[in-house]
């Protein structure tokens, strides 16, 4: 049997969307900027993709970016906004459990000479708010907190957090990358300023993503080159996959309805049945406030990777702590964040549900995974 749980570091393409996809590869090929009408068809079709996809956010049409990745979209809203913003400060302020791509620009904004602070979190990764306000200062210009982690599924409760940031006079981005069709991303009501998406996550293609961005407040591009994008993003419009992320995006949300319920009553029955068929298994995060479709597992006195290759010989694809990245083992910086024991932190494994799911698989799933964990458990040199 083949069981795919790691909808987390991606997701299958719905055949809806890549039907869609197909027939625009076939004939819709003009380059978007060019002025005859196969270029201008496409423009047009760009225009329409953004102003669906607004709908689902309450947003402007106009306020859309589209970018190759959200890794993209997060990059050149932070360094955009922070190096465009010199005269109001050089303070940025991101969580301490944020995806590589948006502690990596902080990082390189650091070496530029930003100062740089890390809100913490508590022991199931909500941001300290309290702490997150006493951290804001009058020259913070960005505070950048993620709405969803992609580790352990936590949800930051957005609208407390942009009204924090918005009465400290910064402003707020969130990367959703998690979150969709999860969260109600209003972001008119959520105060939300920029936001990042990317399509894969949500049934959609890879190489497509987002920036919602705040035209009241300056952002250099990223990338220059022919001025696509309003000069905010150069390089021919990926016309494809633009129409994949707005098809993807419309059926998230128009079918969220059923599919949490579905992700959220298998993921529950894989963690009770996780928790009666193995001994010494812990959670890491709580089941509050986190996404339905994820669990992230501590087996005691196991290597996580040493599971997931077990299952992987199986049919079955799981991801250990970190998301997108397992070929780089470094620590968690989520896990060391929620405060767990150094030495718990090689023995997580995280299951990421989806839409295509079924009983049938969680069954299967555990059953192996009993089976691993006993036989490991037997060769564990730690007691
Ligand atoms: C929270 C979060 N942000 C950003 C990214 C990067 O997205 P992309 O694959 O579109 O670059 C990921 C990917 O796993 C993610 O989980």
């Amino acid at each position: 049997m083949k069981v795919y749980l790691d909808n987390a570091a991606t997701t299958k393409i719905d055949s809806r969307v890549l039907a869609k996809m197909k027939s625009i590869y076939a004939t819709h090929y003009g380059n978007a900027s060019s002025i005859h009408y196969l270029g201008q068809e496409n423009y047009l079709l760009i225009k329409a993709c953004k102003e669906k996809i607004a709908q689902v956010f309450k947003g402007q049409a106009d306020n859309i970016v589209f970018t190759s990745s959200a890794t993209e979209a997060n990059n050149f809203i932070i360094k955009g906004v922070m190096r465009a913003n010199k005269d109001r400060g050089n303070h940025l302020i991101v969580s301490a459990i944020e995806h590589p791509c948006v502690m990596n620009s902080a990082r390189e904004l650091a070496a530029e000479g930003f100062k740089v602070d890390y809100a913490p979190v508590d022991s199931d990764g909500r941001v300290k708010l309290a702490e997150l306000e006493k951290m804001i200062l009058p020259e913070t210009v960005l505070v950048s907190i993620m709405a969803v982690n992609n580790e352990i599924g936590v949800v930051q409760d957005l609208a407390k957090i942009s009204e924090i940031v918005h009465r400290n006079g910064a402003w707020f981005h969130t990367d959703a990358v998690q979150a969709v069709p999860y969260l109600n991303l209003d972001i008119k009501k959520l105060g939300i300023d920029f936001m990042s998406l990317s399509a894969h996550k949500f049934y959609g293609p890879l190489g497509s993503g987002l920036a919602f961005i705040n035209p009241a407040i300056k952002i250099n591009p990223l990338i220059v080159g022919g001025g696509q994008e309003n000069g905010l993003r150069a390089g021919t419009y990926n016309v494809p996959g633009i129409v994949g992320l707005t098809e993807a995006l419309v059926l998230s949300y128009k079918e969220r309805g059923t599919y949490i319920k579905k992700v959220k009553v298998l993921r529950d029955y894989l963690w009770q049945k996780i928790k009666r068929s193995i001994p010494e298994v812990y959670l890491n995060g709580s089941l509050k406030d986190r996404t339905p479709n994820n669990l992230n597992v501590r087996f005691r006195r196991i290597e996580g990777e040493a599971i997931l290759m077990d299952l992987s010989l199986k049919g079955i694809c799981v991801s250990t702590g970190s998301a997108c990245s397992a070929q780089n083992l470094k620590v968690s910086g989520t896990l060391t964040a929620i405060g767990l024991d150094p030495s718990d932190m090689n023995s997580n494994i995280r299951f990421s549900l989806g839409k295509y799911n079924n009983k049938k698989e969680i069954d299967y799933t555990v059953k192996v995974l009993a089976g691993a964990v006993k036989r490991l458990r037997q060769f564990s040199p730690i007691v």
